[in-house]
């Protein structure tokens, strides 16, 4: 093979109407459609080698040898998925550095398997336009299927079996709203308890609000994109919040239960609700699947909020993000 190495970077998203739960796990096809933002600061960068030479599939994660464990059995069936598609059988070395925590709710497995579907179908010789690449990357995780674009991004949830209409699209270009600002908060970098699709199959096996959530959600997603498109602010931040809030409903009232939260958690919760409703500072919460908080804002408040959030004790770090680019190639390699 030649020209078999080629290096990706892709940025992590948080939804602003969110993806939980799947109609079918095999192919990760949703069952409502989600829209994202993709982050400047959070990214992923991953370097794909197929060598004839290797016996078996090689990962080193943050600079960390993986050999063994369900990040290493990932990895591996993304890269079958790209050998078959590529009609290969190379084994690869896989390198990939997060320049943020792995696994605890900030959207690791978006910017990585974004990462590696484009270094990977790059360094097995196929050309993926980014609808392809999308539905690649939504097989390794729903959420990396947004990561691929840059800018706001919905994942259409798609209606056939093959999953052949579930993919991710650009609604509006990184620049569309430049006051925009989502506050990172980061509480503990403890990796989380629940591995979102573990997590997901649970609530939509277990939880009785299942059915009105998807109903609900798919609301969420049409509202919000319109809400992007026009630059809505008093529009858009009600509905983030509130759907972070159903979804995180649902994962509480599963058997067994999940909660993702942290009581620094809904301490910044009850924070930004009383900042919003006492002194009028238009902040709004969402979380994922881990005790993160992060706040939805415009810069006209960001650095009030900066400065309170900087009061509280036990925050580990807040990183201040604008909506960021897409997934790319780049030249230098990691190894
Ligand atoms: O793509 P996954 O398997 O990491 O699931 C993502 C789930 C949430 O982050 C909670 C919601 C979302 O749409 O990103």
């Amino acid at each position: 093979m030649n020209n078999n190495k080629a290096t990706a970077i892709a940025h992590s998203n948080i939804a602003l109407a969110k993806y939980w739960g799947r109609r079918d796990e095999k192919l990760t096809l949703p069952n409502q459609s989600s829209v994202s933002m993709t982050l400047d600061r959070f990214f992923t960068t991953t370097t794909v080698e197929f060598k004839d030479s290797l016996l078996r599939d090689e990962l080193v994660l943050n600079h960390h040898h993986v050999h063994e464990g369900t990040e290493l059995k990932w990895a591996i069936d993304h890269l079958d998925r790209i050998r078959t598609m590529a009609k290969i059988s190379t084994h690869a070395h896989v390198r990939s550095t997060n320049n943020f925590p792995t696994a605890a709710g900030l959207a690791s497995s978006a910017s990585g398997f974004a990462a590696l579907s484009m270094a990977g179908a790059k360094a097995a010789g196929l050309h993926l336009n980014e609808k392809e690449l999308s539905m690649l990357a939504r097989q390794g995780s729903g959420s990396a299927s947004r990561s691929i674009h840059g800018g706001f991004v919905r994942w259409n949830k798609g209606e056939r079996a093959d999953g052949s209409d579930s993919f991710a699209e650009q609604v509006a270009a990184s620049n569309h709203w430049p006051e925009l600002r989502m506050i990172v908060n980061i509480l503990s970098t403890r990796t989380k308890k629940w591995k979102s699709r573990e997590g997901m199959a649970n609530t939509v096996e277990s939880c009785p609000y299942y059915p009105a959530w998807v109903k609900s959600a798919e609301e969420d997603t049409q509202n919000a994109v319109k809400a992007i498109q026009q630059r809505d602010f008093a529009i858009l931040g009600p509905i983030v919040q509130a759907n972070a809030l159903k979804m995180h409903a649902t994962m509480i009232a599963s058997q067994p239960m999940m909660l993702y939260w942290d009581p620094l958690t809904v301490r910044l919760m009850h924070e930004i609700e009383t900042w919003r409703m006492d002194e009028g500072i238009q902040a709004y919460f969402t979380m994922d699947a881990g005790p993160q908080v992060k706040v939805l804002c415009l810069e006209k408040d960001e650095k009030e909020l900066v400065r309170r959030l900087s009061e509280i004790q036990g925050i580990h770090e807040t990183v201040v993000c604008k909506n960021g680019p897409a997934a790319r190639l780049i030249e230098e390699h990691l190894f």
